[in-house]
């Protein structure tokens, strides 16, 4: 009887598949799990999945069975070949119609390889880019499918209804064909990143320029979080600041290793970025930031060695520098939004994605992790304007932006003045002048390349392509 049967299967409980199924389950639609380890089903069924309406499986032609059709299935496990291995599995079992999804940070070249594969076979694919951590998976992520939109449809109704509620409308949308939701989610991910270390540099320009404690980092924060600034990461980066380690009554984060980890996708972003030609300098300033943190060893040799005259504590106005880093910071995430948008732009081009960077923006808006306020200037100036070539040029974020600028120059400079690296700050300064710039010196590089290897160059002045004999030789 299909009624018997269960609206959606979830293959993969690790912490995301878990949370995502619960959130399934509530909001009305009968789910069946299924975990490649038996034990992690029977300990879910026995604990947070008690008296729900989740129906384990303890096989794939377990749960395939117990689906009603077309069948919809999306699998939360490890990124790359786990995925394929399951698809394998899944695929034999499955007729013609039947939805696969996949919900994991998925590389984007992986998810069209896939797309291809499963349409000739007759399937519908969707990749989609699940963000929130385990609290978003559990009460509303933020998410962003794409594939077919025959296939969208036939899940709208669920994921509409699973996903973080905002203002305006819940935070998913119909992203595009093919990876497209895979390359949103990269982005969003690139863009985290960005925030991150943005955010990373300020708490050190107050902790080592201003001399703050972990109480007035918390105020800080926590009144930052009052500003245009308000966003996820502002407010758990408060909350940090308050948090005592067990062991030693002191400040945790004090105690943490500085050697940031990653997963790949703030990697892939940046190679995207190259490979389409579209700077994106803070987010690339942020990835490097990671992997120079690993270099712990090298770092504390080198202390010791590279020792420098700068004292490391900011001598002027301390109220008014305070005020100048929160500047500083929105500034910078404003320039690290726009090359994150610019890149979708122009991959949107590019794979024929047809974004929609309002609504890429309004999906972002709760949910995910860059959740802030911020994002909703973002989709009103996509509005206005669909094709907006960059973010800085629109009106109100130009006038934002100049508004603050010096108090964002007097940030870096200062950072430089005492040695302190703001390499994410730095590079969305860098960004914001390269980009306002009408005359960039790469005149100068043109001479050089056509110099020793009779590249050619362009003239200001005339169209063609031009070599000249540098030398009398
Ligand atoms: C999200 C996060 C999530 C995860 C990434 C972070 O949107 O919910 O981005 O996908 O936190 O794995 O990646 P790193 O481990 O590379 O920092």
């Amino acid at each position: 009887m299909a009624n018997d049967k269960q609206s959606f299967g979830l293959i993969g409980l690790a912490v995301m598949g878990e949370n995502l199924a619960l959130n399934i389950e509530r909001n009305g639609f009968p789910i069946a799990v299924y975990n490649r380890s038996r034990d992690k089903t029977d300990k879910f069924m026995a604990t947070r999945a008690a008296g729900k309406h989740v129906k384990p499986a303890y096989s794939i032609a377990e749960l395939v069975e117990s689906l009603e059709r077309p069948r919809k299935v999306m699998i939360m496990v490890k990124a790359g070949a786990p995925v394929d291995a399951v698809i394998d599995e899944l695929t034999p079992l499955l007729e013609p119609g039947d939805i696969i999804i996949d919900g994991g940070n998925s590389h984007f070249p992986d998810t069209d390889r896939r797309t291809i594969e499963l349409e000739k076979a007759q399937f519908q694919f969707i990749g989609m880019g699940v963000s929130g951590g385990e609290e978003g998976a559990l009460n509303g992520p933020s998410l962003m499918p794409g594939g077919q939109k025959t296939a969208y449809a036939e899940i709208e109704a669920i994921v509409t209804k699973i996903a973080a509620q905002v203002d305006d409308g819940p935070c998913v949308t119909y992203i595009g064909p093919g990876s497209a939701g895979h390359y949103v989610k990269m982005v969003h991910n690139g863009i985290e990143y960005g925030d991150m270390q943005l955010i990373a540099e300020a708490y050190d320009l107050l902790k080592t320029g201003v001399g703050m404690g972990t109480e007035e980092l918390h105020e800080t924060f926590k009144a930052w979080n009052q500003t245009e600034l308000e966003s996820f990461l502002i407010e758990i980066t408060a909350d940090i600041f308050t948090k005592m380690d067990d062991q030693t009554g002191e400040p945790l984060v004090d105690k943490i290793l500085d050697a940031a980890g990653q997963k790949g996708t703030g990697k892939w972003t940046v190679e995207t970025a190259f490979d389409l030609g579209v700077p994106i300098p803070t987010m690339i300033a942020a990835v490097t930031a990671r992997v120079m943190s690993s270099y712990k060893q090298e770092r504390v040799a080198a202390s010791k060695i590279l020792t420098s005259t700068t004292t490391g504590k900011y001598d002027g106005d301390r109220a008014e520098f305070i005020n100048a880093v929160r500047d500083a910071l929105y500034c910078s995430k404003i320039c690290s939004y726009a090359q994150g948008m610019a890149l979708l732009g122009k991959a949107s081009k590019e794979y024929k994605y047809g974004l929609n960077l309002a609504e890429v923006a309004r999906i972002w808006k709760g949910g995910c992790i860059i959740r802030a306020v911020f994002l909703d200037k973002i989709k009103q100036a996509f509005k206005r304007n669909s094709e907006l070539p960059n973010l800085l040029v629109d009106a109100d974020f130009t006038q934002t932006i100049l508004s603050k600028e010096n108090a964002w120059r007097l940030v870096v400079q200062s950072a430089a003045k005492l040695g302190i690296p703001v390499p994410a700050f730095s590079a969305s300064l860098d960004y914001f002048d390269s980009y306002r710039r009408d005359r960039l010196p790469q005149n100068l590089t043109q001479a050089q390349r056509d110099y020793f290897g009779a590249h050619t160059y362009e003239r200001i002045d005339r169209e063609g392509s031009f070599h000249t004999e540098w030398t009398d030789k």
